[in-house]
């Protein structure tokens, strides 16, 4: 079973809205494409990104998993949705706008991965256009390896996400979700999901030759580094 397939129900209640991640993408789009027309989101998930841009945009989301998906498309009627790996997707329409945000490029579980994924988007992107993505660092994974798994309940039910950090260097997040189905029982589902942690260096080495890097922060508005919570970049394509 694809990832995500069982983990797709609680998706929305588990992260709540994406509010303050649309907003400085609009902002973003706003202050270096504000011609933008169309918006293709790579790894869409429940479509809450596409929904919150708004219906002033063309939108598109790619996304492996159709569980995500179905939530996508009633969360986000206008948008269009194509089922593919966003390794080795197709699309004949070029995009102002490709983001690929909540550590869903780390879902690639191969540098060569990732490679496709950039040269794909430059394949996809309009001259000028944006790309504007976010990841989880190194730092931040090994660090989601030393603590005590995190337990969280929502609704009446219990999450419990355990993230193991090996040397390759891989995050295994295993997910397990308590859902509470009458007073003394529960259905547990169960999850494995991997994470890929790269070097910032590596990624942005891998867009110089094409791209031209607008903005890089970490969660508090300051130069990421490889121990940041959080990355996230915006780059411009300056060549076909
Ligand atoms: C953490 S979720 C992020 C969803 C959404 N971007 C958001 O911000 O809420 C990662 C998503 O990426 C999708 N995904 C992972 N690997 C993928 C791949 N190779 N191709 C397409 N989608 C993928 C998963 O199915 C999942 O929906």
């Amino acid at each position: 079973m694809a990832s995500y397939a069982k983990f797709a129900r609680f998706y929305d209640a588990i992260n709540g809205e994406p509010e303050e991640r649309i907003l400085q993408i609009l902002t973003y789009i706003e202050m270096y494409r504000p011609q933008t027309e169309s918006i293709l989101e790579l790894g869409c998930g429940t479509g809450a990104i596409l929904a919150g841009l708004g219906s002033g945009f063309s939108l598109t989301g790619i996304d492996l998993s159709p569980e995500m998906l179905e939530y996508a498309k009633r969360r986000c009627p206008s948008a269009r949705f194509i089922q593919g790996d966003i390794t080795s997707f197709s699309s004949s329409e070029m995009f102002d706008v490709v983001i690929c945000v909540f550590d869903t490029l780390n879902h690639v579980t191969t540098f060569e991965g990732w490679l496709s994924v950039f040269q794909l988007v430059r394949e996809h992107l309009a001259v000028g256009g944006l790309f504007i993505f976010d990841v989880n660092t190194l730092g931040r994974l090994r660090e989601l390896g030393e603590v005590a798994p995190w337990v969280h309940s929502f609704e009446e039910n219990t999450l419990i996400m355990d993230v193991e950090f090996d040397d390759e260097p891989m995050a295994i997040w295993d997910i397990r979700i308590f859902e509470h189905r009458g007073q003394h029982e529960y259905v547990l589902h169960h999850e494995r999901i991997l994470e890929l942690g790269v070097a910032l260096d590596r990624i942005r080495d891998a867009l110089s030759p094409n791209f031209n890097l607008l903005e890089e922060t970490d969660t508090y508005g300051c130069a990421p580094t490889d121990e940041s919570a959080r990355a996230l970049f915006v780059y411009q394509l300056t060549t076909e």
